[in-house]
């Protein structure tokens, strides 16, 4: 009997996992067994192989096997757990947008655009990569553009079950479509679909393709229609059938089809639609940074840099099997420095399976690529059979790269070598330390083929670890000198050496907590002087500011004989006074001064960072470092990342502070593509953050949150570096003009421990909280958050005014309560400032804050054409945001003393400005102003601006608000936030009002 035909539906599955289930219910991939309860059947085990549970690779490994062969028919038992409608809306609400795809996601657009090329778009791409996840989004983007989406998602159970996608397929297009069909055709599809019991006479052959083409036109005259079939190939033949009679004949319908499908042949569908437009989408590799995004989205911690590196490599990009690498990785504990990943069972039988087929020469071919990454030819060559060589390369398990030879995927190497035996690695080891030729390898193999303490050895490989590091392999170096820390015997001077050397390369590779182990370990029976304050510059290094700054002292007490060590210590001292702390400015500088002196040319990372250190101390204070720059021009190139080593950091920061904002973006955006050569995370996110509050300052708000998304790919390697997001989230939430959320999230800056943020980002939470206050017209909170910030930087001696840039907004505030004698006390130290630096922002700001103040008591042309220059000023050093809130400022003034005209022009300036910004808080508040300059009621039934008109109309249509985002490309706190000033100008209070209101469909 062919059991599947008489398979009844539904089919209720329940599967166990091998991994934990994802929250958002995706996992349904990896099973060791499938229970399949069939009702009226009884309950029936089938257990499944897992080569059969993984579907995916088989046909990848075995792609002579056709999708429909007789081998196929036990696994076609095998099913997925159906999606039903409250399955979707969980994985939709959880759904984000697929991480790393934006040019495929900008395909599917062209595609849904209202002209497209063509009817089809496949999605291609090997098992797991991520067809199905794009698909999706592509139905959601398609459904968000309001096309009725119906979908189907084949599955290999079901591709012998007859109509099964036919019945998906009606399902999602409503009860209403079948109700419109003739009856013929209606019985015909309920028959089919099994909605129905077969009466009478059978239907006509072709009464149920007829059925579906007359469905889908009946769908088409309501609007664009998207058939979406994700894995096309397993779509059953008979849906499949009719739905190529219905595509062959809807013409004249918007109806366009999505499929996605495995590499390789096209099928039915897709090669009927050849003739009007098939556009193809291949999706290759994710990049680095989106799948360690994924990483640390699906595995809810973060792994070592490295770690993740590892993964992206042997996964090949591939999202599902770096997810389950992953999980491997969190179940059985990092791997050592310099080991293989740890290969999921599944995964690992899968290719395992294939290596143990291997003859012993060709899979001891593989061991040796396995060991040696980069091999060529030749290298293999000097070790195993060329003839083993050749059979591997002939039956695909080696791959000829150029003159290297790698194998054909990385998780074979790694079968291989998880199947080998300690004796035969070291064997190999041995042998391949004679044959390459880079003397870093060389050095590695010798080490990995040597079980005892051997002086020679290890000095051979702590050498190779320097060369190693110097050329910036920092993971390289850590593995040898653990190797070299290994052979060498304990209780001399050179074991603590290498110790130090390889807590510095851990370090390095961002491994803190290793480094800090294996120093905390050892420091106790440290002597005093030179050798244990290296330790304990190393165990400041990522620690809590207070511990760092204990670690400092016991280095700088410790280091008086060492020079270069004591250099070191007080240029970190200088730095966590300036930059953590933001206090002490002076002594800051006179540390860092110290640390110059004692930097020996000799060792130019530490001459480097004291200048470093130096230059930020210096630029706080407002002083100017073009000698130190040039200075560090001449020092020759050490190994320090650009992080605490380049001059130029602080240089654009001061360009910043200064208002230059174009010079600024020049320097970030150069040192940023140095970072992503070198792919240090830690540059890349404290570059970013440059960058972004560059663009706050610009008051250019999709830039800067396009920069914090930067930030964010970097940032998921660089854990430590989600402190700045918070105070960045609270500017950019400030500057938007949404009050509330910026105080909520500077709220969560200010209360979050001294490890995760420091005194400088409590001072922009601060700054955050007291701009939003004065949105909100509360001067006097604006004050109390405003002043602190300016009475820190008097305290403690930060003298350039556009470091923590509260002047203008305190001036403000302190005018709006009525107390011009303090205003003009920060006018004053401002305008002292500002002079002697010549600061092209405090002298826009003097201007600016002066006329504020005067123009708060009366009206004076005078005071309002200085607030004109301002605006001026500010714009011509693209500081659009300041030029867009003085023009509102003296809108305002305009407004209160009766100069109707020129506030009316004012404002609507202020309003255009600060809505080309995407500013909407601030358009809003200097529309309001505008409209009261009339004498008009602020909210006038209908004066909507075009962009809340939009919204409005589109949500008043039916559309949800992350809709109507997708639609008008805008994000859905703005949609929100339109919406709710549309409510309030309209005195309304539900969509079904709303809907009334415009016309649309309640
Ligand atoms: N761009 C992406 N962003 C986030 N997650 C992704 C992305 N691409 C794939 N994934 C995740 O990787 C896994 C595999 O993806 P998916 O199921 O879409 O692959 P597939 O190509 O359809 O596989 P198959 O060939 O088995 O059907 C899923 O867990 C999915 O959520
Ligand atoms: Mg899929």
């Amino acid at each position: 009997m062919d059991y599947q035909a008489t398979l009844p539906r539904p089919v209720h599955a329940a599967f166990t996992p091998f991994a934990r289930p994802d929250p958002a219910g995706k996992e349904h991939l990896m099973y060791r067994s499938a229970v399949v309860s069939l009702p009226g059947v009884g309950l029936r085990c089938l257990e499944h192989p897992p080569e059969r549970a993984l579907r995916g690779p088989i046909s990848l490994m075995d792609e002579q096997l056709s999708d429909d062969g007789a081998g196929q028919r036990l696994g076609a038992i095998w099913t997925r757990p159906r999606w039903r409608q409250s399955d979707r809306d969980r994985v939709r609400s959880h759904q984000l947008v697929p991480v790393g795809r934006a040019p495929e996601l900008a395909e599917v657009e062209r595609f849904l655009a209202p002209a497209p090329a063509g009817r089809a778009l496949v999605l291609c791409g090997e098992p797991g990569i991520g067809k199905s996840t794009m698909w999706e989004a592509a139905v959601e983007l398609a459904r968000a553009r309001g096309f009725a989406a119906l979908c189907v998602r084949a599955s290999e159970a079901e591709a012998h079950l007859s109509f099964a996608g036919l019945a998906d397929l009606l399902e999602a297009a409503g009860p209403g479509v079948l109700a419109g069909l003739p009856a013929p055709q209606r019985h015909a599809l309920e028959v089919a679909a099994r909605r129905a019991e077969p009466a009478g006479p059978p239907p006509e052959p072709f009464a149920v393709s007829a059925g579906l083409l007359e469905a889908l036109r009946l769908v088409a005259g309501r609007g664009p229609v998207l058939v979406a079939v994700d894995d096309e190939p397993w779509l059953d033949g008979a849906s499949a059938a009719a739905l190529v009679f219905a595509a062959r004949r809807l013409t004249g319908h918007d109806v366009r089809y999505l499929v996605s499908r495995r590499a390789g042949r096209a099928a039915g569908l897709e090669r009927v639609l050849e003739p009007s437009g098939v556009a193809r989408v291949e999706l290759g590799p994710l990049s680095f940074g989106a799948v360690s995004r994924l990483l640390a989205e699906r595995l809810g911690r973060s792994l070592p840099r490295r770690v993740v590196r590892q993964l992206v490599e042997t996964s090949h990009g591939n999202p599902l099997f770096a997810v389950e690498l992953g999980r491997a990785v969190i179940e059985r504990g990092l791997p050592e420095i310099g080991a293989g990943l740890p290969v999921p069972a599944v995964l690992g039988e899968l290719f395992g399976a294939r290596v143990r087929a291997l003859r012993p020469e060709v899979r001891r071919a593989l061991l040796a690529v396995a060991l040696s990454a980069g091999l060529t030819e030749a290298e293999l060559a000097a070790v195993v059979d060329r003839l083993a060589i050749e059979d591997a390369e002939a039956s695909g398990v080696l791959v000829a790269d150029g003159t290297r030879v790698r194998a054909a995927h990385p998780l074979l190497a790694a079968a291989a070598a998880g199947q080998s035996t300690a004796a035969e690695r070291r064997e190999l080891h041995l042998a391949l330390g004679a044959a390459v030729d880079d003397s870093v390898l060389r050095a590695r193999h010798r080490a990995m083929a040597a079980s005892a303490p051997d002086a020679r050895l290890a000095s051979q490989v702590s050498v190779a670890a320097a060369r190693a590091a110097a050329g910036g392999a920092v993971q390289d170096a850590a593995e040898l000198a653990g190797h070299a820390l290994r052979l060498t015997a304990a209780g001399g001077s050179e074991y603590d050496e290498r110790l130090l050397a390889l807590a510095r390369y851990l370090i390095d590779a961002g491994e803190h907590a290793r480094a800090t182990r294996l120093l905390a370990e050892r420091i106790g029976a440290l002597p005093a002087g030179p050798v244990r304050a290296a330790a304990h510059l190393l165990l400041g290094e990522g620690a809590d500011i207070s511990i760092e700054e204990e670690h400092l002292a016991r280095a700088i007490a410790d280091s008086a004989a060492a020079p270069g060590l004591r250099a070191q210590a007080l240029a970190k001292r200088a730095m966590l006074l300036a930059v953590n702390r933001a206090r002490r400015i002076a002594e800051a500088q006179e540390t860092a001064g110290e640390a110059l002196a004692a930097a020996a040319p000799t060792d130019p990372d530490a001459e480097r960072r004291a200048l470093v250190a130096l230059a930020w101390a210096r630029i706080l204070r407002g002083r100017g470092i073009d000698d130190l720059a040039a200075r560090a021009a001449a020092v020759a190139p050490g190994t320090a990342s650009p992080y605490n080593s380049s001059v130029d950091r602080p240089a654009g920061v001061r360009l910043a502070f200064r208002g230059e904002l174009a010079r600024a973006r020049e320097v970030f955006r150069g040192l940023l593509t140095a970072a992503e050569q070198r792919g240090e995370a830690r540059s890349g996110t404290a570059i970013t953050t440059q960058l972004c509050e560059v663009e706050l300052r610009a008051g250019h708000t999709l830039a800067a949150a396009r920069a914090l998304e930067e930030f964010d790919q970097w940032a998921a390697l660089e854990p430590e570096a989600a402190g700045f997001r918070a105070r960045l989230l609270a500017v950019l939430a400030a500057v938007r003009g949404d009050p509330g959320r910026a105080t909520a999230l500077a709220a969560e800056v200010l209360q979050a421990s001294e490890s995760t943020t420091s005194e400088w980002d409590r001072l922009e939470a601060r700054r955050a909280a007291g701009l939003a206050a004065l949105l909100a017209r509360q001067p006097e909170q604006a004050i109390t958050s405003l002043a602190e910030v300016w009475e820190h930087t008097r305290r403690e001696g930060v003298e350039d005014p556009g470091a923590f840039p509260v002047a203008a907004d305190l001036v403000e505030a302190l005018a709006e309560a009525g107390r011009p004698g303090a205003a003009g006390e920060v006018i004053g130290r401002l305008g002292v400032l500002a002079a002697a630096q010549q600061h092209p922002w405090g002298l826009a700001t003097v201007d600016r804050a002066t006329a504020v103040v005067s123009l708060t008591d009366g009206y004076d042309e005078a005071a309002a054409a200085r607030l004109a220059r301002a605006a001026a000023a500010y714009q011509a050093l693209g500081l659009d945001y300041d030029a867009a809130r003085t023009l509102l400022f003296l809108g305002r003034a305009q407004r209160r003393f009766k100069k109707r005209a020129a506030a009316r022009q004012s404002l609507e300036q202020a309003r255009a400005a600060f809505e080309a910004l995407g500013c909407p808080g601030w358009a809003q508040a200097a529309a309001a102003e505008r409209d009261r300059v009339s004498g008009r009621r602020a909210a006038p039934a209908g004066g909507l601006t075009p962009g809340e008109q939009r919204a409005a109309e589109l949500a008043a249509g039916g559309l949800s608000n992350k809709e109507v985002a997708a639609q008008l490309y805008l994000s859905v706190a703005t949609v929100e936030a339109h919406l709710s000033r549309v409510y309030a100008k309209l005195g309304l209070r539900s969509r079904a009002q709303l809907a009334r209101h415009l016309g649309g469909p309640a």
